[in-house]
């Protein structure tokens, strides 16, 4: 039997998904039925907020959030937790749109949250994740990203720039979401930092990442170079109240 830890949401941010978008959908909605989709579109060139409308039309359980422009994937997954909080839900999850994510595991996911997960974090890098026909660039700047984020913020995560995740609503409540300032992917290590430093507990979940066929990704020097630069910040911020603590 399936088990579920409430009601779920699941917020896929978009820009120019327009062929990926329909395939994701379906897969999902026939993976698990219950489950409710929320398409955080930024006004995509590519007519992708239109389809997702008419996705939304045929079915009650997809949701669309039409956003006025391109403004990163942190501020899209912001904007798709306050409307799947006011919308009461239990669990709100971040997938991408390109089929990356596979909508099959996503049980995994919410069968750790249901076992007490504040948050579940689908991992690449833990024993029995994977990566297919990513090329080894991409490889090693997730590996080189992570082996910094836990050298600098000292966090016991392997994948902390994961971005197949559930956390549950009362730890985005706790954690607060006024004040997170990452737009881009960096975003992802930064509520990971804020979910460990509330002293709430953080699972990893194998997955197999599956790297896009379809459209391109969106990943930019721009966007390494931001999260560098506040995984640094953090760490030095995080040190000097260390210090500051033991006088
Ligand atoms: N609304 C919106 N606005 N969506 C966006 C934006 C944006 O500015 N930028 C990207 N997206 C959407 C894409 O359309 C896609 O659905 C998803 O976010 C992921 O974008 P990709 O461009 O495919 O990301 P990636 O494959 O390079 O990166 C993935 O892996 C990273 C870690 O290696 C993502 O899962 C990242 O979150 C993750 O950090
Ligand atoms: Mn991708």
């Amino acid at each position: 039997m399936e088990r579920t830890p409430g009601r779920v949401l699941v917020i896929v941010p978009t820009y120019n998904e327009r062929e990926n978008l329909p395939v994701i959908a379906r897969r999902l909605r026939a993976a698990l039925p219950d489950v409710h989709l929320l398409i955080a579109d930024d006004d995509s060139p590519d007519g992708t907020g239109r389809i997702a409308d008419e996705l939304a039309e045929q079915d009650d359980h997809v949701h669309v959030l039409h956003r006025p422009r391109k403004q990163g994937l942190g501020a899209a997954y912001i904007a798709g937790f306050r409307w799947g909080l006011d919308e009461g839900y239990d669990v709100l999850v971040e997938m991408d749109a390109d089929g990356s994510h596979q909508p099959e595991e996503l049980h995994k996911l919410l069968d750790a949250v249901a076992d007490g997960a504040d948050l579940a974090i689908g991992s690449r890098w833990v024993p029995g994740g994977k990566v297919v026909n990513w090329p080894f660039r991409r490889e090693l700047l997730s590996r080189g990203a992570n082996v910094y984020v836990r050298t600098m913020l000292g966090i016991p995560v392997r994948d902390a720039t994961a971005g197949f995740r559930a956390y549950r609503a009362s730890t985005l409540e706790k954690i607060g979401l006024d004040d997170v300032e990452s737009q881009g992917y960096c975003f992802q290590v930064d509520l990971t930092l804020r979910t460990v430093r509330q002293g709430l507990r953080a699972a990893e979940v194998p997955i197999t990442f599956v790297e896009r066929t379809v459209g391109a990704s969106k990943m930019s020097r721009d966007i390494i170079l931001e999260a560098y630069w506040r995984v640094t910040v953090w760490g030095f911020a995080g040190l000097r109240d260390r210090f500051r603590q033991r006088r």
